[in-house]
C-alpha cells in the first residue's frame, strides 16, 4: 500500500478501508469506515487536504487533488467526499466538494469549487465547470453538465446499494489480501 508522508502529513485510514496497493496516497488525507479506494488511485493531499467519508468508493484509476490558498482564497480548495459516494473509474475530482450518496459517472471531469449536493447522479464523461453547484436530487449529463431530469425512486435508492456492493467486495478484497 503507498501512503506517503508529505510535510509532516501522512493518509489516516481505518481498519477497515481497503486502499489497492497500486494506488497512491499521498500526505494530508483523510478516509472514513468502510471505504474503498481500488487500483491506480491517484490522491495528493499536498497543497491542501482531502477528506474522503464513510463507505464510499474510488474505483480505479480515479485521480484527485487540490487548489492551494492564495491571497483572496485563503482557504484554496481542499477535496471533500462524503458519505454512500461512487467515484466511477477514471473519475477526475479537483477541488470540489460532494455531499452523500452520489454517484460520479466514469471520466467525469469535477473542477475546483463545485458543489455537489446530496443524492446526484453525473453522468459518465461529463465535465462539471468551475463553481458549480448540483442541486439534490437531479440528473446531470454532458460537457458543461446540464441539468437532465429529477432522479427516480429506484436511481436514489441505488446510490445507497452502489456503496452497498462496494462495502462487501472491499470486505472480500480484505479477506483475500
Ligand atoms: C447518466 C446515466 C445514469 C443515465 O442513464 P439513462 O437512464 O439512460 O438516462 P436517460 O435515458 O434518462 O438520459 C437522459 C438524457 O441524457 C443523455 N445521457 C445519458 N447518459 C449520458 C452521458 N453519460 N453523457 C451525456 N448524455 C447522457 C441521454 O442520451 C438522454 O438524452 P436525450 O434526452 O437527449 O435523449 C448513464 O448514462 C450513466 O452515465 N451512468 C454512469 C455509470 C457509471 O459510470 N458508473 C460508475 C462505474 S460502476
Amino acid at each position: 500500500m503507498a501512503l506517503r508522508s508529505y510535510k509532516g502529513h501522512i493518509p489516516k485510514i481505518c481498519i477497515n478501508t481497503y486502499v489497492d496497493e497500486s494506488a497512491v496516497l499521498v500526505g494530508n488525507i483523510d478516509i472514513g469506515h468502510d471505504s474503498s479506494i481500488w487500483p491506480l488511485v491517484a490522491a495528493r493531499g499536498d497543497v491542501n487536504c482531502i477528506k474522503i467519508g464513510e463507505r464510499t468508493n474510488v474505483q480505479d484509476g480515479a485521480i484527485l487533488h487540490v487548489t492551494r490558498p492564495t491571497e483572496g482564497n485563503e482557504n484554496g480548495y481542499p477535496l471533500i467526499i462524503g458519505d454512500d459516494v461512487t467515484v466511477g473509474h477514471q473519475a477526475m475530482l479537483h477541488g470540489c466538494q460532494l455531499g452523500n450518496r452520489i454517484l460520479v459517472g466514469m471520466s467525469a471531469i469535477i473542477m475546483d469549487n463545485v458543489i455537489v449536493e446530496d443524492d446526484v447522479i453525473i453522468g459518465g464523461g461529463s465535465l462539471v465547470p468551475p463553481g458549480k453547484r448540483l442541486e439534490s436530487g437531479f440528473l446531470y449529463v454532458g460537457s458543461p453538465v446540464k441539468q437532465a431530469r429529477p432522479l427516480t425512486e429506484e436511481e436514489r435508492a441505488f446510490l445507497t446499494v452502489s456503496a452497498q456492493n462496494y462495502v462487501k467486495l472491499k470486505n472480500e478484497y480484505l479477506e483475500e489480501y
